[in-house]
């Protein structure tokens, strides 16, 4: 059973500014809740029970938003508003936190390195927030990683096929299909244009991973970017046949961009409207 879940969390969120210069892109609601909220009861769902967020400045705001208001529930109590902290208080009471910083930003392989105190030598999730995923009518994507992981015991990287023309945008991996939707990896490139992409399948913000990719992480030269990169390491790991990758089950939203979160949030009140209030 994988208990730990890792959410890197220091990023800009450049391309939400001016909402994000006083704000973490984590924060930005789709709908009600907060985009970490998702991802985090996704991790809840899945098993995990320990929440390990890599922050950085200015992104106080995540750490509030999972701890008790003491003035807030004061003020409702009782009230017909307390129903709307229903949601948040359950999650609080379901997980632990724990945060800390990644003091430069170089990278998502460097975030996820950041947080190797908080995970220690067991395997973990990861959950990119502002990829949010939703599965209708069945198991979460990272519910269905994890019974993945239970056969494999591997790395897994959770992929999707994109327009090639948007390969610059992602990871692309190559495998060998081993079962159905599931490929062995033996090809990873960060960000190649479209030309140079081996494939159209791209690595979305969901993985799972051994602690071993720790040491693997700490060899890691900057890649793309001047960044060390998560691919580059997995890539290390794929060549010894220790990565493989998922076709998982439902929808994925970039809520990174504005298209994105704009196609999140409709999707989301289409499927809520009938529990929203007026
Ligand atoms: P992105 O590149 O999508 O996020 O990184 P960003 O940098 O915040 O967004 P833009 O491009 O400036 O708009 C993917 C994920 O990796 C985390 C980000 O927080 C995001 O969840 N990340 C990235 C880190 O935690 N640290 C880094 O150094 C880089």
């Amino acid at each position: 059973m994988i208990r730990r879940c890792l959410f890197p969390a220091a990023g800009y969120g450049t391309r939400f500014l001016p909402a994000t210069k006083a704000m973490p892109k984590e924060m930005l609601p789709i709908l009600t809740k907060p985009l970490i909220q998702y991802g985090v009861e996704e991790a809840i769902e899945a098993g995990c029970d320990v929440m390990a967020v890599v922050t950085g400045r200015g992104k106080r705001a995540i750490e509030d938003h999972f701890d008790i208001s003491y003035e807030l529930e004061h003020q409702i109590k009782g009230t017909s508003k307390e129903h709307y902290l229903t949601e948040i208080r359950s999650v609080i009471d379901k997980c632990t936190f724990s945060y800390t910083r990644q003091i430069e930003m170089k990278g998502l392989g460097h975030a996820i390195l950041s947080g190797e105190l908080l995970i220690g030598n067991e395997p973990f999730c990861v959950i990119l927030a502002d990829d949010l995923c939703d599965h209708r009518d069945g198991a979460g994507v990272l519910s269905q990683m994890t019974e993945l992981y239970n056969k494999y015991k591997c790395c897994i990287v959770a992929v999707e096929e994109i327009e090639i023309e948007n390969s610059n945008k992602y990871g692309i991996i190559a495998g060998d299909l081993i079962e159905d939707g599931v490929l062995r990896v033996h090809n990873m490139v960060e960000k190649p244009d479209p030309k140079d992409a081996p494939t159209n399948l791209a690595i979305i913000g969901r993985y799972i991973l051994t602690p071993e990719i720790f040491d693997v992480i700490r060899e890691t030269k900057p890649g793309k970017g001047g960044e060390i990169q998560i691919t580059d390491a997995l890539l290390a790991m794929a060549k010894e046949g220790k990565v493989i990758a998922y076709k998982f089950k439902g929808k994925r939203f970039d809520c990174g961009s504005v298209e994105g979160f704009v196609e999140a949030t409709n999707y989301f009140f289409d499927k809520e409207k009938d529990n929203l209030e007026a």
